[in-house]
């Protein structure tokens, strides 16, 4: 082919690239910004944390996990696989330990909500955070925080009779065996594996010997 005519394909062939590529952009371009006009729906929660009052004006799809770390700066409770696997986010609610990225904020409407920042300071540590320190109940530290609510809570719930999947006799208040403590706690991934450790955190705390 002369040069000339190779010069005026390759400026067809240019032309026809264009204009694809506009097609592909004119039609997508009013999709886009209709979507980013949609405003996501909002709504007040007022509940407490850690004893204080706290209102706030949420999307209605933010989870309590990332209320409490993104709105209220709470950093303490981790997000580690935000799909109920892990127990790093765990926080009691009312009395009860739930997975803070398994449920909605505005779902929470007057609840009280403690955070591991409501457990203790460094100044004046809960029983449980002094006997995980003691224990040597972590390494890198990521899971611990919903390691010690949930601690906190399994000691609530083994006083208060209510079994567990291992408790061997439904009529009797359960104790706090080694099988109980690890199956109750079992919601609780350590990566680093300090299981043993966190254990005698826990049994030390209940008084007991597991
Ligand atoms: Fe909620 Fe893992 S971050 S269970
Ligand atoms: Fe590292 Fe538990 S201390 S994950």
């Amino acid at each position: 082919m002369p040069k000339s005519e190779l010069e005026v394909s390759r400026r067809r062939l240019l032309a026809a690239g264009t204009a694809t590529a506009m097609i592909g952009v004119v039609p997508g371009a009013p999709a886009q910004s209709q979507a980013a006009s949609q405003k996501a729906p909002q709504a007040a929660v007022s509940f407490e944390v850690n004893g204080k009052p706290s209102s706030l004006q949420l999307d209605t799809r933010t989870t309590l996990l990332d209320a409490l770390r993104e709105h209220l700066r709470l950093t303490g409770t981790k997000k580690g696989c935000d799909q109920g696997q892990c127990g790093a986010c765990t926080v009691i609610v009312n009395g009860v330990r739930i997975n803070s990225c398994l449920t909605l904020a505005v779902m929470h409407e007057g609840d009280r909500i403690t955070t591991i920042e409501g457990l203790g300071q460094p100044e004046r540590l809960h029983p449980m955070q002094a006997a995980f320190v003691k224990h040597d109940g972590y390494q890198c530290g990521y899971c611990t925080p919903g390691q010690i609510c949930s601690a906190v809570a399994v000691l609530d719930e083994i006083k208060s009779g209510i079994p567990s999947h291992v408790s061997g006799d439904l009529t009797v208040s359960p104790e706090l065996t080694n099988t109980e403590l690890r199956e109750r706690m079992s919601g609780n991934i350590c990566r680093c594996g300090a299981y043993s450790n966190i254990a005698e955190a826990i049994a030390e705390v209940a008084g007991s010997s597991t």
